[in-house]
């Protein structure tokens, strides 16, 4: 048997697996100091009674025709025959950490092709590609990969959300049959972040075994978690298709979207890490390895009220304020002076932009910033001339009416012309001006999509991939951001042709420390679009004073989505001080290592980012609301070196002047706060660094430095 045993390495993770007659995954959990492939044998499984005579394996494609009687990775069929496919291995090739098995199945006329790799990270991604091997079509209904986790991973966490509230944990105890996560809204969706947890119980941001997956796809997905009545447990994930959108002709070869999987047994933490620095390593690529610039986006400022001139006043204060990328967002183009009109009609407003672009342009770049536009090419209004000229390039099925969404519907890019349409006007846009970055929006979901009558969901997000990916080479040097209403289109796979997301279009720095935080346990900070707001945020009409919400803006990519005209001396000066405390740090912030801090009181968040040396780190404390405790445990720092020391600073502290004053939580400061420390790794590590008392809605920001 144990010719048949391969495992894939890294530094923290194994992966052992059996790959004859068929392919078995034996082993996904902490790197192995002292394997040899003949240990394998100690799990070859009893058989039980009370049911089949045979062992049934958790396969690699989970085929049902092994007595599995979970849910299978495969279903499928050829006009109702080749139905129940079984695969045997065929041929098996090794290079370094990346593992590729071919097998087939004669009966069914199907061939499958797994491709799994270890990433040096810890990562593991697995895609499979199906091959139809016989004349007719074999419709496809379901491939899914499938991933066996260990039996302690008894706890599920997954995330729900909502436009303006997205990334939101929530956990559950999973002791039989399966939980699952469905997604058909046509983008990745702000609701079900495709994306599973699964650990040992209480696993926690610092302790645990944690098993992650994410599915890399823009669209529609299904992911599982399962029990099997056996106690085996297993992870399942796949692009979801709708009745009869998929099917594979003779020689056709279907790939699923990748599977990325991060083990750890140091909790979220570790997975996080592992997932960063595989992104890091392998999927983020800025055109230019420069800073991540400060944006100013109009968006919150102006909405679509355009004008040049005003516009060139706003990017004056934007530069003086430290800003150094100033986007214009929607408005701009022919007829669109509010949601109802003009998507589709990609010329410019010549009543609002007499003179072109180029003045603007020119202005905003003599200030020194770069310069970047909202677009939304996926798009048509029932109100354009694009539609008045095509009213048939929806992407609709024949027959029915489409609801509008936000008044708008969405643009068959599977028809040519219209995809060579939109490429053109993008490539005017973006060829004859010298814009650095675009804003990339898609505002709303896919109901009925159909393309010649039949579901094309998975084609529209192939054909939006095609469309960035073309407009990616013709311009490499712009940078994309993937918004879908903020944060409907976050995933590994646009990450693969984008450098940027925007989070949200909840602004409310409340609402952003959840948010951001959900998202963090995925994407690292540079990819994530944090802006600070007004005062009184437009999505909620709660009111944070600049400090809570120029530290919530501090951990991310930082921006300013608002007009910097329109608001006192004392909101701007707060700007350019979390513009310019955000340049002094955005090194570590953007290249260090990130820990989320297990806190005793719900209500408090807390978290840091340590540079790769452990010379400095940055940490934040967010009080969310009233404390449930009148003290607030000690911080215990992660990711220091235990035998150095470090001086610790309050780098920012909004509001604790306010100590002792009546109607406030606290009379008497933490003594580091009053007299300088140095101490040592270890010691905050483990013993930790007395917290002042916060109000609800603040934030300190605590600086530390190896001395
Ligand atoms: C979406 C985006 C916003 C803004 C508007 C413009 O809602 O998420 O940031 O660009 O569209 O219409």
């Amino acid at each position: 048997m144990h010719d048949s045993i391969l495992r894939l390495q890294s530094c923290a993770v194994d992966v052992v697996i059996k790959t004859h007659p068929f392919t078995e995954i034996l082993y996904w959990g902490p790197h192995l100091a002292h394997f040899s492939p003949q240990d394998a044998l100690s799990l070859a499984r009893p058989v039980a009674n009370g049911r089949l005579d045979v062992d049934s394996p958790i396969t690699l494609m989970a085929e049902p025709g092994h007595g599995l009687f979970g849910a299978p990775g495969i279903e499928g069929h050829r006009q109702g025959l080749d139905g129940s496919p079984v695969f045997r291995t065929v041929d098996v090739s090794l290079q370094g950490q990346a593992l590729t098995i071919v097998a087939d199945d004669r009966e069914a006329g199907l061939r499958l092709t797994s491709e799994i790799t270890l990433d040096t990270t810890g990562v593991l991604v697995v895609r499979h590609g199906l091959t139809n091997l016989k004349a007719q079509p074999w419709q496809v209904e379901r491939l899914a990969v499938t991933l066996p986790v260990a039996e302690r991973a008894r706890e599920v966490m997954a995330f729900h959300g909502r436009w303006v509230r997205e990334f939101q944990p929530h956990r559950l105890t999973l002791e039989h049959d399966s939980f699952v996560l469905e997604n058909r809204r046509g983008r990745t969706s702000h609701e079900h972040f495709p994306a599973l947890i699964t650990g040992t119980p209480a696993f926690s941001e610092m302790r645990g075994d944690v098993w992650g997956v994410h599915l890399g796809w823009s669209g529609n997905h299904r992911l599982r978690a399962e029990v099997k009545t056996d106690g085996r447990r297993y992870l399942q994930a796949e692009a979801l298709w709708l009745p009869g959108e998929m099917a594979i002709d003779q020689g056709e070869t279907l790939w699923t979207p990748r599977l990325y999987a991060s083990y750890s047994p140091q909790g979220l933490n570790g997975m996080s890490q592992q997932f960063h620095r595989y992104l890091r390593d392998n999927v983020i690529r800025f055109p230019e390895n420069k800073p991540r610039p400060v944006h100013l986006n109009t968006w919150e400022g102006i909405y679509f009220n355009h004008d040049p001139a005003y516009i060139m006043r706003m990017a004056d204060e934007a530069a003086a304020l430290g800003v150094e990328r100033f986007i214009i967002d929607d408005g701009w183009f022919k007829g669109r002076n509010d949601d109802r009109a003009a998507l589709g009609d990609w010329y410019l407003d010549r009543q609002k932009y007499p003179d072109g672009l180029m003045p603007v342009i020119d202005h905003v770049k003599n200030l020194g910033m770069e310069f970047g536009i909202w677009i939304e090419p996926e798009m048509i209004n029932p109100d354009s001339d694009l539609y008045r000229a095509h009213p048939d390039w929806v992407l609709a099925l024949p027959g029915y009416p489409q609801a509008t969404g936000r008044h708008q519907l969405v643009l068959n890019l599977n028809i040519p012309q219209a995809f060579d349409y939109v490429l053109e006007r993008m490539s005017w846009l973006l060829g004859e001006h010298p814009v650095d970055y675009v804003k990339w929006d898609m505002n709303r979901e896919l109901v009925q999509p159909g393309h010649e009558g039949r579901a094309a969901a998975d084609a529209q997000t192939r054909q939006f991939y095609r469309l960035l990916d073309t407009l990616g080479q013709r311009f490499p040097h712009i940078e994309f951001e993937s918004c879908s209403s903020g944060g409907g289109r976050i995933d590994y796979e646009v990450l693969t042709r984008c450098h940027r997301f925007w989070a949200s279009d909840n602004n409310d720095a409340l609402e952003r420390n959840t948010i951001q935080r959900g998202m963090s346990y995925f994407f690292p900070p540079e990819v994530m679009g944090a802006h600070i707001g007004h005062h009184k945020c437009h999505a909620t009409f709660r009111q944070h004073d600049i400090a809570f919400r120029g530290l919530t803006a501090l951990f991310g990519h930082m921006g300013l989505e608002l007009d910097p005209l329109s608001v006192d001396e004392a909101e701007r000066e707060g700007y350019r001080h979390y513009a310019a405390l955000y340049k002094r740090w955005r090194e570590v912030i953007h290249h260090g290592t990130q820990w989320r801090i297990d806190m005793p009181d719900a209500t408090t968040l807390a978290q840091g980012i340590v540079s790769d040396d452990g010379g400095q780190g940055l940490f934040i404390v967010s009080q969310l609301q009233m404390p449930d405790y009148t003290l607030m445990m000690p911080l215990r720092l992660a990711g220091l070196e235990a035998g150095a020391r470090y001086r610790i600073t309050l780098l920012d502290h909004p509001n604790i002047r306010l100590t002792g004053e009546g109607g406030h939580t606290m009379r008497k400061l933490p003594a580091w706060m009053e007299v300088p420390q140095v101490v040592s790794g270890e010691w905050l590590m483990e013993a930790g660094l007395a917290l002042p008392v916060l109000d609800p809605e603040s934030a300190i920001l605590i600086g530390v430095e190896r001395v």
